[in-house]
């Protein structure tokens, strides 16, 4: 079984690849990333799409992450890059100045589209935007993990959800929400809305659908949640750099029916994450939240 992942701890901000039972033993694997990791799956076949047809997240086979950066030449950076994503999150630098995450989103026109290895909810015109440092990045498309890609110290979640955003420059920004099935009964209720188009999509790669009433993220991303700040790049091929990630601290609850809808994705049955990356010199900043109370739906 391939459920072994190479593990950074804290300690390990020089590039290393320490592997210890004590960061192994922490490691929290959930019975939905279990079920979807322990398929040693072919390759996707032709029917997967795009470029996603040319990657996989299986490790230690041709097409998977340990290789993502030979596959294609402008996919070098994959292997080569120093700021890569996803990380495991455990040092941080406390930042209170950073403020509050700043959104001003709406409610727009939308498809979902099934891309082989996740759903895409893609706005028409953009849809709102999010602040970071001054400069505004238009909300792009939003898209899920199962298992979570970015961990906390060593904790995966059952789920990730990334939103993507850029600029006027292509510069991009993408905020990251973490979910748990923990608490069973606590459906996301993005999720629930969505839910009927990812049913009639599952295992339809490349097939997409208008969805009938405009859809409005602004409830999606939580401004009285802490989050942490890094800069690092696009978790998928070309894993493009130069990408600030704002990971959020409130950890939001989710349904492993749900869970089960986004690994449904594909016929092929594997999970979606990038193993952690290096964090070489990278510092993670730490906006705490307005206050200690906000931390109700935290799962620690
Ligand atoms: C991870 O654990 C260490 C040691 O307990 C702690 O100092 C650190 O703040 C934790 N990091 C996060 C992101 O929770």
């Amino acid at each position: 079984m391939t459920t072994a992942r190479r593990r950074h701890g804290c300690a390990a901000a020089r590039p290393s690849t320490a592997f210890t039972s004590a960061t192994l033993a922490i490691i929290v694997f959930f019975s939905a990333a279990c079920a979807a990791s322990a398929d040693p799956a072919p390759a996707p076949g032709p029917t997967v799409a795009a470029s996603h047809a040319l990657y996989s997240y299986e490790e230690h086979t041709p097409t998977g992450p340990d290789n993502w950066g030979s596959l294609e030449p402008d996919w070098a950076i994959c292997r080569d890059g120093k700021e890569q994503s996803p990380i495991d999150i455990c040092k941080v630098e406390a930042a209170q100045d950073m403020g509050p995450l700043e959104h001003t989103y709406t409610a727009g026109d939308c498809a979902v589209q099934n891309r082989g290895h996740d759903f895409i909810v893609k706005w028409k015109e953009g849809n709102g935007k999010l602040t970071v440092e001054k400069k505004d990045y238009v909300l792009q498309q939003v898209h899920w993990h199962v298992p979570s890609e970015h961990t906390i110290n060593g904790t995966r979640f059952d789920m990730e959800m990334h939103m993507v955003h850029q600029d006027s420059a292509k510069a991009r920004a993408v905020v990251s929400v973490l979910f748990s099935t923990k608490q069973p009964g606590h459906p996301s209720k993005p999720l629930t809305g969505l839910g009927p188009y990812f049913k009639r999509l599952a295992g339809k790669n490349n097939m997409d659908e208008d969805v009938k009433e405009l859809v409005d993220p602004s409830p999606w991303v939580d401004k009285s949640s802490g989050y942490y700040r890094y800069e690092g790049s696009l978790t998928t091929p070309p894993c493009s750099e130069g990408i600030i990630w704002t990971i959020m601290s409130k950890v939001k609850h989710v349904t492993e029916e749900q869970v089960k809808l986004q690994a449904g994705v594909s016929t092929i049955v594997e999970a979606n994450n990038r193993p952690a990356q290096k964090i070489n010199d990278r510092v993670v900043r730490y906006y705490e939240g307005k206050s200690a109370k906000s931390g109700e739906e935290k799962k620690t």
